[in-house]
């Protein structure tokens, strides 16, 4: 799809940068139009190198070409983002005194404002009326969030978060397109939890019990569910990298405290991924204090007690309310002289009774904190394994994909 992606004179300029990311990277064309006002705050040369496309923001340049003719034309979308109170102005009145505002006047494709700026200038009675005006016309004009602004200020004016923009656009154009097409959200309205990341199971105040989960994976299904349009809930253990923007975030430490944030958050999911590292045993006793060095004890003995198992729970607790549902586990296996990698993970998804097992092979060499990986997903008959290679982030699209399948034929 092509995508015209118009940049306003506005400090939060920098974070259209992760927008433009998220459309490129979903195989989308995409032509940014800077503001001339918006090179104060980032330069041609970065949007060039993201989106891949010769950049302008003068109407007299490739007069040959008449640029803005074809790019209104062309464009099945336009993402106006930051839109400030200066350009909503132009947009509503109809001016056409740069490259932006003449190819949003050649549009005849669905329109998308993100607005940033301060509240007060959001509030004022003009930009109420510009942002009135734009909506009668049938332009979409998204709320700003509230949070944090440029300075010590906040309020309403800050830029949606890029997820936010992006998953607003493809509402657009799949509302149009009566909920098909390039866009497709196939988790549109669903709820998904996605637990990610490693627990850490308490010694004492600084001692713990961990893994060597990264967390990349799960996060990477949670943007790739974020992508296909779902709520979605990460619950988060130790990870080595941020979650995305647009998640709702649990954060939490030990097995226990995500077997109660699985558990609650499951009650409203239509999908739960237990993609988390959960330890399978934590310490008997936790010391309050740091334990000492004891000279009369030499070889201090940890004993060790079992964690349940969540997934497990999980699936009990669906079959015992009824819920529509789909639960994912995740295994983490090695095969040995008995039984091959996949002979274990059948044995394992019998025993778990989830609907769907993504298999990895592990080693110390092998997918934790790789960027790199290579699963292999079984269905709930553990038939017809499908092997999904490449980055986390295609592996997530493909697991993201299957679920959605599933979830369209129950
Ligand atoms: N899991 C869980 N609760 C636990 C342990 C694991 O919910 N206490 C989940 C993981 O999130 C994963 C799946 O169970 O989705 C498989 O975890 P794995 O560690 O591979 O298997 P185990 O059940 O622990 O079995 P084993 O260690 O014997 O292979």
């Amino acid at each position: 799809m092509n995508i015209v992606l118009g940049v306003g004179g506005g400090i939060a300029a920098y974070k259209v940068a992760s927008l433009l990311r998220l459309f490129t990277e979903a195989g989308h064309d995409v032509h940014v139009i800077p503001t001339p006002a918006s090179a104060g705050f980032v330069g041609m040369a970065t949007w060039e190198a993201l989106s891949g496309n010769a950049v302008s923001n003068n109407v007299f340049d490739d007069v040959d070409k008449v640029m803005h003719v074809r790019l209104g034309h062309e464009a099945d979308l336009i993402v106006v983002a930051p839109a400030t109170a200066d350009l909503l102005a132009r947009a509503a009145a109809g001016l056409a005194d740069d490259l932006l505002t003449t190819t949003l006047l050649m549009a005849r494709g669905p329109v998308l404002f993100a607005p940033a700026m301060h509240s007060e200038m959001w509030q004022h009675a003009a930009t109420a009326a510009n942002v009135a005006t734009l909506r009668r016309r049938g332009v979409t004009v998204l709320e700003p969030a509230v949070g944090r602004l440029t300075g010590a200020d906040s309020g309403p004016g800050r830029l949606p978060e890029p997820e936010q923009i992006f998953a607003a656009a493809l509402e657009l154009v799949n509302s149009g397109a009566g909920g098909s097409g390039p866009f497709a959200m196939p988790l549109a309205g669903r709820t998904v939890t996605i637990s990610a990341g490693g627990t850490r199971e308490p010694l004492d105040p600084v001692r713990f019990l961990g893994n060597r989960s990264s967390g990349k994976q799960g996060v990477a299904l949670a943007a790739a569910a974020l992508h296909a349009g779902a709520n979605v809930r990460l619950i988060a253990a130790h990870m080595d990298v941020p979650a995305p923007a647009g998640v709702e975030l649990i954060t939490v430490q030990t097995a226990l405290e995500l077997r109660a944030a699985a558990l609650a958050a499951a009650e409203d999911s239509d999908v739960v991924v237990m993609a988390a590292a959960v330890a399978d045993f934590r310490p008997l006793h936790s010391s309050a204090n740091k334990i000492k060095k004891q000279d009369d004890v030499a070889d201090p003995v940890i004993t060790l007690v079992r964690n349940p198992d969540v997934l497990l729970e999980l699936v009990r607790d669906r079959t015992r309310t009824g819920r529509r549902q789909i639960i994912v586990g995740f295994a983490a296996e090695t095969g040995d002289e008995q039984s091959d990698v996949l002979d274990y993970a059948r044995a394992k998804l019998q025993r778990k009774g989830c609907d769907l097992l993504v298999v990895n092979q592990v080693g110390v060499d092998k997918v934790f904190g790789l960027d790199q990986t290579e699963v292999v997903i079984l269905d709930r008959h553990g038939a017809e394994p499908i092997t999904a290679a490449g980055s986390k982030t295609d592996v997530a699209a493909a697991v993201i994909s299957i679920i959605s399948d599933q979830l369209a034929a129950t």
